[in-house]
């Protein structure tokens, strides 16, 4: 996704706007570009592919003379990716930098040139530029009010208006964008990860809201009338940014569970109770996209299983444009590692305007699914660096597991609570023992990592693991891989396993064991390369075997997880994949 950031204040501005963007490029994109500006000039300069080649042409120029500026990261929706699409966008005095779709671009577009406007690039935001300069007034506010009331779609905005280049203005409409309050310098960005390095208090703007940024003072409308905004001070772990000695951000992830888990769950092991009451309600509806929609499958199993509530999980693309058949009794559980995923937070806005109660599982602090629900779980995991989501996506598992076992608990189906709590209090060791077999997850991946398909199986929970577990290989090395539900796997797709065709089945349910290991076999009998991981009391003693430790069924899960991130990532080394920044992924999806 693209990635906005500025500056004003006394600092050379390309020392803090090139910096801010490289803490954006964990959100994938495909250009970049900047624009400085001074009282008398704003000098613009964009590359083609990454920051370095930006950086490559900064440096043959003299730009200590300029405070103010904003800069970008494009990762393409409108125009293909060349250095005249890539942002800032210029026309007349505007300068402007965008994260987000224009849906009525067209349309607008068409109008403009009828007046014969001349466009240069391919882009939705050189089409804000135009409008702002057609109806840039005095009062600039004004000028924005107008031009806002005319978009169709999302908008993060960052303009700078060359009647006042002591100024900088931002324009937030669902596209997410926050301001860094500095002394005597401030600052915006997509998000915190790209100023928390030079402050500490930040102000979130809302939908609608204008804010005029200059040196030392920030102000902010709704509409054309001032308004006032808390400034949050958030202190987040800037040593995020750091591999201590990783390959990749992914690798540092993966290994960091243990301790992230122990970090996030033990006030709730000491203390049940700081989790939601779910008791009032008859069914779940768990809201989300991707990996954060697997770790519902997951959650609705366990649910469903041991606190016998019905549980629906839907794709926040699809849920937004459904008829919902809710019932005041119905909890929406929207679940989302950045807050800012565009789909999700469409179906949370849908859901609270139906009134039904929310409750988001969110890693960004204070990002907008964070603020927008009634109630929030934070997945306490840190910045998540590589776009790849591990360790936010088992702190997903883990909440909802927590949750279901409380609700059991509090339903009465379970009485020994203590028993299940020392399990979870277990799980960071037992994390660790996983993880630590790291060796063979390598040998297989020299194994599986020329293959054309991998398959992964399982019944029931295990299929939901499954699901995440294909995901992951196939979203960070570039194999197809498909997850299916071991029963079905017959009525069709088996027709695609050839001969060492990779095929993981996940047995850790013992009521389908039996079932899922025949279905293992089928795809052997026909040539697959068949791979099993299952627990200590459901070992077959078959050729290639995975064992985990027995535990109880809210914890079970949360021990295969890693296994499957594991070897995707040393599926994705082997194939010399940028296992953090994989081709085309965004790490959040701000649009549909
Ligand atoms: C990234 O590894 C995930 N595969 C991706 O599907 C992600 O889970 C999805 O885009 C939702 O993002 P969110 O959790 O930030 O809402």
């Amino acid at each position: 996704m693209c990635g906005i950031v500025g500056y004003i204040g006394n600092r050379k501005a390309n020392e803090v706007l090139i910096p801010s963007l490289k803490r954006l490029e964990y959100r994938g994109y495909d250009s970049a570009g900047i624009a400085l500006a001074n009282n008398t000039t704003c000098q613009i300069i964009k590359s083609v592919g990454k920051i370095i080649n930006l950086e490559k042409k900064l440096n043959k120029k003299d730009l200590d003379s300029y405070h103010l500026g904003i800069a970008h990261t494009r990762w393409a929706t409108h125009g293909a990716v060349t250095e005249v699409n890539a942002h800032p966008q210029q026309y007349g005095k505007i300068t402007i930098v965008h994260n987000g779709i224009i849906e009525n671009v067209d349309n607008i577009k068409e109008k403009l040139q009828r007046e014969n406007i001349k466009f240069k690039s391919e882009t939705d935001t050189e089409v804000i530029a135009v409008l702002l300069n057609k109806y840039l007034e005095s009062n600039f506010i004004k000028t924005i009010n107008k031009v806002m009331n005319l978009l169709k779609g999302s908008f993060a905005l960052g303009i700078i208006n060359q009647d006042e280049a002591n100024k900088l203005y931002i324009v937030k409409k669902s596209s997410p964008v926050v301001i860094g309050v500095g002394d005597n310098e401030n600052f915006f960005a997509s998000d915190i990860s790209a100023i928390n390095y030079f402050t500490n208090k930040f102000i979130f703007l809302d939908d609608n809201e204008i804010a005029e940024i200059t040196q030392e003072k920030i102000v902010v409308y709704n509409g054309c009338n001032i308004i006032s905004k808390n400034v949050n001070t958030i202190n987040t772990d800037i040593n995020d940014y750091d591999k201590k000695g990783y390959p990749h951000f992914m690798l540092k992830e993966i290994n960091e569970q243990p301790q992230i888990l122990k970090n996030t769950l033990t006030k709730y092991l000491n203390d049940i109770k700081l989790l939601p009451d779910l008791t009032s309600y008859q069914e779940l509806h768990i809201v989300a996209c991707g990996s954060a929609m697997y770790a519902g499958m997951i959650g609705k199993q366990l649910f469903e299983q041991q606190a016998h509530i019905k549980t629906y999980v839907e794709v926040a693309s699809e849920y937004r444009y459904q008829e919902q058949l809710y019932n005041e009794k119905t909890l929406v559980i929207v679940i989302s590692q950045s807050g800012e995923t565009a789909d999700t937070i469409a179906a949370l806005r849908k859901a609270k305007k139906q009134k039904q109660d929310t409750l988001a599982i969110v890693n960004v602090k204070n990002s907008t699914i964070a603020r927008d629900a009634d109630n929030c779980l934070y997945t306490e995991a840190f910045e998540e660096i590589a776009v790849a989501t591990t360790k936010a996506y088992t702190l997903q598992v883990a909440l909802l597991s927590l949750l279901s076992l409380k609700l059991a608990y509090d339903k009465g189906y379970i009485t020994d609570l203590d028993k299940y709590l020392k399990d979870f209090r277990q799980l960071p060791n037992y994390l660790k023992k996983v993880i630590a077999q790291d060796q063979k997850y390598q040998e297989i991946a020299k194994v599986i990592y020329k293959s054309k398909d991998v398959f992964f199986i399982g019944r029931k929970i295990d299929y939901a693991i499954c699901l995440e577990g294909s995901l992951k290989l196939k979203e960070i090395s570039y194999i197809h891989s498909e997850a299916y539900q071991a029963g079905e796997l017959k009525h069709g797709t088996i027709s695609l396993i050839d001969k060492g065709t990779p095929v993981f089945a996940i047995i850790t349910d013992q009521s389908i064991a039996d079932k899922t290991m025949s279905n293992l076999i089928e795809t052997t009998s026909r040539g697959a390369n068949g791979y099993l991981i299952t627990t200590e009391s459901l070992k077959t003693g078959f050729a290639q075997e995975i064992i985990v430790k027995d535990a109880t069924n809210f914890v079970q899960p949360l021990l295969v997880i890693p296994i499957l991130q594991l070897i995707a990532y040393y599926t994705a080394c082997l194939k010399k994949c940028d296992v953090d920044k994989p081709k085309n992924l965004a790490k959040s999806v701000t649009v549909e």
